[in-house]
């Protein structure tokens, strides 16, 4: 008998692969089912990055295996666009690292700063990577609980001293998927403080630090003062110019984490197709001309979402970034139990949150990743059935 590692069985499956197979069982029975599941954007890469790839393609050079680290021309222009969104100052040469969308700097990082018996902190519900990862890189998961109560945000203070004395890595996320909770510099001061207090990288995923929405503007954790000493943050493109199709993203912040993710990095890919990097220079360069109508289009979808939801009875906030709606589940039901009668009555998929964590029970998250006309037509179809 074929034996695999035995980490493979510490982990779920992959929460999206085991949706995405489910959903396709429904389609094969030819039930239309509107899925409020994966944060895929829906809308397309705008075309002037589209350009940017084509011209790019015609010269062969750009055809060969790319540079392990990234083009010094698309690092240069991160550490412009860091400058001028955040005036943060970073050089381009050691603080800056492209990722084949940020989903692999996330993963990849375990393994440059694990090693067997210490501790990554993840507070949870959360993107289900940090974790993941940890556990395949061969160490363990101290869990922060979120919830309504602390406004989603981790209280360093409750953090056992074990826990910290073992952690190596501290996960944050804000904006926040699932639960769309946001942060202002002030909690980052908190987290890098936390961090150098106990010998811990402190990592935010700020993956929608673009998707914000009420005039609330996303801080990053390198604005905080001495951040660069133990702090690193990934970006991605695929949310902020409806490129996740591209597999584009970056990390940024202390040299040493860059260089060590780095390391990782090079043994296992071999960079980015140069002409997805171009694209990304120009998506980076001009992507203010399309971000507000992206914006503008999750806020009428979150508007409209969150009042026939309310109409319905279920209690559901607004949130101020990402592109997510966390419900409460209405009373007697769990997250699973919600989610199936929502998808057997009325063929409408929300993602159970228990998916997210342990905390995430007793929600289900809706993905605004879904047109205005199918909107509608899912809010018709919710309102024949509650
Ligand atoms: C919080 C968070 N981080 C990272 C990612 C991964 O994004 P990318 O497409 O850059 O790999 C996602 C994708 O949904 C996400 O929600």
């Amino acid at each position: 008998m074929m034996r695999f590692s035995k980490k493979l069985e510490l982990i779920p499956p992959y929460l999206f692969a085991e949706i995405e197979w489910k959903l396709d069982q429904k389609k094969q029975e030819g039930i239309d089912v509107i899925s409020f599941g994966i944060g895929d954007p829906d809308m397309p890469t705008p075309r002037f990055i589209l350009e940017a790839m084509w011209e790019a393609s015609e010269d062969p050079s750009n055809h060969q295996y790319p540079s392990y680290f990234g083009m010094k021309s698309f690092r240069e222009e991160i550490a412009e666009w860091m400058y001028s969104r955040f005036q943060v100052a970073l050089d381009p040469q050691t603080e800056v690292i492209p990722l084949i969308g940020s989903k692999e700097g996330i993963a990849h990082i375990a393994f440059s700063a694990m090693d067997p018996g210490d501790v990554a902190l993840v507070p949870e519900p959360c993107y289900p990577v940090y974790a993941t990862s940890t556990i395949l890189a061969g160490g363990d998961v101290e869990y922060l609980p979120l919830s309504t109560e602390n406004g989603f945000l981790p209280r360093f203070e409750d953090i056992p001293a074990e826990a910290a004395g073992k952690a190596k890595i501290l996960w944050l996320n804000y904006p926040n998927n699932p639960t769309g909770a946001v942060v202002d510099i002030g909690f980052f001061e908190e987290a890098v403080r936390f961090g150098a207090d106990n010998d811990i990288i402190v990592a935010n995923d700020n993956a929608y630090s673009e998707i914000t929405y009420d005039g609330y503007v996303a801080p990053s954790i390198l604005q905080v003062e001495g951040a660069k000493d133990n702090a690193i943050e990934f970006f991605s493109l695929s949310k902020s110019y409806n490129m996740s199709g591209w597999r584009v993203g970056f990390a940024c912040g202390n040299s040493e984490i860059i260089k060590a993710l780095g390391t990782i990095k090079t043994n296992i890919d071999s960079g980015i197709f140069n002409p997805i990097q171009v694209a990304s220079i120009r998506a980076l360069e001009q992507g203010d001309l399309i971000l507000e109508e992206i914006r503008a289009a999750y806020r009428r979808r979150r508007d409209n979402l969150a009042e026939a939801l309310r109409g319905l009875g279920w209690n559901v906030m607004k949130p101020k970034g990402a592109i997510y709606l966390w419900l409460p589940v209405p009373e007697g039901f769990d997250s699973a139990g919600f989610s199936n009668e929502v998808l057997e009555k009325a063929d409408v998929f929300f993602t159970p949150g228990n998916g997210y964590g342990p905390s995430g029970e007793g929600y289900v998250r809706l993905s605004l990743t879904v047109p205005d006309i199918r909107i509608e037509e899912a809010i018709e179809r919710l309102k024949e059935v509650f």
